[in-house]
């Protein structure tokens, strides 16, 4: 996987157990980021849709949930990996702008991710193996770059990694079936069919991914963007198109509500921590608004699952039990039928 924010690595395993204890057959990862979460859903047999804003996110969905691993050739991609990765590199748009213009990645590697995209592009477009082929590249740049993780700055001095030389390794893909698809939330939720577990995991601040991860933007898009200012981000990130609801203070919240009403799914999983523009309440209420007869919180602390189910809300959104507090706080709100929102809480014990 690359560097992520608000990659929900640590709660994989969690949100699988979840899943599978509510007896879920179709899941959508609404904001699926890495695909993470989505891949475990497909892991465990669900027929999984995974949908995002980002194209690189979709590239990833294309890859690791469209594509049904077993359809795909092992040898035939080994083979198509090799041959890239023994490119001789050619400087081009990415040399200029991400290591000479700004110092995102060495010359040399640069050079090399300009050769292999531009024959991804000739040869693999229109293929299975292209969006694969693109998973690779982000994968192997990922880890020779000199960031601290986002792409909003570049580090003073390189970075130990970004002296390695660029490898290609073939993903490892998932059998099973499972969608892919590019879009905003508010609009996607509605074009969606009926599904028995939707997992939601909004920006709730005002970083926004597509600058944040303008790189993997321009790497997927092969657009050669005019762009602004040190970090050398994409023009086009200040049009009002590619903004985010999420990412607005004033609306973010109204928008999330409104897409738990619209949501057409028995069953809601929600990834929130309580530094987000959302209270528990305010959120335990919304769901309970959106039809759901019962909400279970389950609380984690930093990146170990504490295991502490901090109490059931009831339909004044008020909470029932003891809750400690503790720093670093992430929750898991199910909400839907009692039933069903039982079964799952359970599974994640
Ligand atoms: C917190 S991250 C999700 C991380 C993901 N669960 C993981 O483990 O990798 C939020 C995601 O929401 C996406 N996003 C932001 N605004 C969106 C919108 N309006 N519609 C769809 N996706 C959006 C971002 O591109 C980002 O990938």
């Amino acid at each position: 996987m690359f560097k992520y924010l608000g990659s929900k690595r640590v709660f994989v395993p969690v949100l699988g157990q979840i899943a599978r204890a509510s007896g879920a057959r179709t899941a959508v990862d609404l904001f699926t980021g890495t695909t993470r979460v989505a891949q475990e859903f497909k892991r465990s047999g669900i027929t999984t849709t995974a949908t995002d804003l980002a194209t690189y996110s979709y590239v990833y969905a294309q890859t690791f949930i469209e594509q049904d691993g077993s359809k795909i050739d092992e040898g035939v991609l080994g083979e198509a990996i090799d041959y890239l990765d023994q490119l001789p590199g050619k400087p081009g748009y990415f040399t200029e702008t991400f290591c000479r213009k700004s110092r995102f990645f060495q010359p040399k590697n640069g050079a090399r991710i300009d050769a292999i995209r531009n024959q991804i592009e000739e040869e693999f477009k229109g293929t299975d193996l292209y969006p694969i082929l693109l998973t690779a590249l982000i994968r192997a740049a990922d880890r020779v770059d000199s960031t601290t993780g986002v792409q909003m700055a570049y580090l003073k001095e390189w970075a130990p990694r970004s002296y390695n030389d660029l490898k290609l390794i073939a993903p490892k893909l998932i059998p099973g079936t499972g969608h892919a698809k590019l879009g905003d939330a508010m609009k996607l939720v509605d074009e969606l069919p009926r599904t028995d577990l939707m997992y939601l995991d909004p920006p709730y601040n005002q970083h926004r991914y597509f600058t944040n991860y303008h790189i993997w933007e321009t790497l997927v898009r092969w657009d050669e963007p005019e762009v602004y200012g040190v970090a050398c981000k994409r023009v086009d990130a200040r049009d009002p198109e590619l903004k985010s609801v999420f990412n607005s203070k004033p609306a973010m919240k109204d928008a999330f509500f409104d897409l738990l009403t619209r949501a057409k799914t028995d069953l809601y999983v929600i990834s929130y921590n309580d530094e987000s523009w959302i209270t528990k309440e305010q959120m335990t209420r919304a769901l309970y608004d959106a039809g759901a007869e019962h909400v279970e919180a389950l609380e984690f602390e930093h990146s170990r699952y504490v295991g502490a189910l901090i109490g059931i809300h009831n339909l004044q959104g008020e909470k029932v039990g003891k809750v400690s507090h503790t720093k670093n706080t992430e929750w898991i709100f199910i909400a839907g039928d009692r039933d069903r929102v039982q079964a799952a809480a359970k599974g994640a014990k």
